[in-house]
């Protein structure tokens, strides 16, 4: 089943958002992205069980899949390619497929009518990743339609490893890179170094909005061949700031809830549609 309308899906120019290439999405389900938290699932289920649901960024299906397992009526918008195409190898057949759509999530509005979603999640610190390279994020686009597909009284849950305020004595120094590696079923071990630099760039609603520009690099291991580079610029919002776009954007902010999904901490900001 879906609700897409196929008429402005056609019309769209695809999507293929910056963040997550062919590479990284080869190498998410085996790296430390693709695990799966023992209560992150409950969690999620618990939200969206007997309602309509929207994912925003729904990768691999990490979350997704085990989701439809449940019965649940979840549909998705995904940017990469790569990412999408690993998600509908692991649904069952074509009904199932109409449901998760290549879509840039900042490319609004969506193919879909008003008040479609009964509930919408944002797992995994994808709501910063989404606005990568956005521009006006003063625009507040993103929650905007959301807002607009939800339901009166509808919820929306933030997933974001942000879980209180940034240190903005980082703001405008060199960070120290973070490394991390991989298992590339073809390439073997890959690298990944990011180096971060944080700055200031106020806007409407923030005047203290924070973007980190990152530069990642993938290094095969074995002959230190570069894979892929790529630059990111993506917004940082406090745990105080989330209060702020959600009143902006018609919602009230229900609560943050702190939990333990993975090895760092991460919040929950929960929010309900006026
Ligand atoms: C950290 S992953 C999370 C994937 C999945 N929700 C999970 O929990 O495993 C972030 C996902 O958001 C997607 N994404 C990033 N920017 C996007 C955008 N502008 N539009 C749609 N999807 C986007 C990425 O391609 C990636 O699949």
């Amino acid at each position: 089943m879906t609700i897409w309308d196929e008429k402005k899906l056609e019309n769209s120019t695809g999507a293929d958002v910056a963040v997550f290439s062919k590479l990284m999405s080869e190498m998410y389900d085996q790296s430390w992205y693709g695990i799966l938290g023992n209560d992150e699932i409950e969690f999620f289920l618990s939200w969206v069980q007997g309602k309509r649901a929207l994912e925003i960024g729904s990768g691999t299906g990490r979350i997704t899949i085990p989701l439809l397992e449940q019965d649940i009526d979840i549909f998705g918008v995904e940017g990469a390619p790569g990412m999408l195409k690993k998600l509908h190898s692991k649904v069952n057949g074509d009904a199932d497929t109409l449901r998760f759509i290549l879509w840039n999530a900042m490319n609004t509005p969506y193919p879909a009518d008003d008040c479609t979603f009964e509930m919408v999640i944002i797992p995994f610190s994808t709501y910063g990743l989404v606005h990568n390279n956005v521009e006006n994020l003063g625009e507040n686009r993103l929650l905007g339609e959301i807002s607009r597909l939800l339901v009166p009284g509808g919820y929306l849950v933030i997933n974001d490893w942000r879980v209180g305020e940034f240190d903005r004595s980082l703001v405008n120094k060199e960070q120290e890179p973070w490394v991390h590696e991989h298992s590339h079923p073809e390439h073997g071990t890959i690298i990944e170094e990011q180096c971060s630099f944080f700055k200031l760039n106020p806007n409407r609603i923030l005047n203290q909005q924070i973007i980190r520009e990152r530069k990642t690099t993938l290094t095969r291991k074995n002959d230190s061949k570069i894979m892929e580079q790529f630059q990111e610029s993506i917004p940082i919002w406090d745990t105080l700031d989330f209060p702020l776009l959600g009143q902006d954007a018609g919602f009230e902010y229900v609560k943050c809830d702190h939990c333990h999904f993975h090895e760092s901490p991460s919040v929950h900001h929960i929010f309900k549609k006026k």
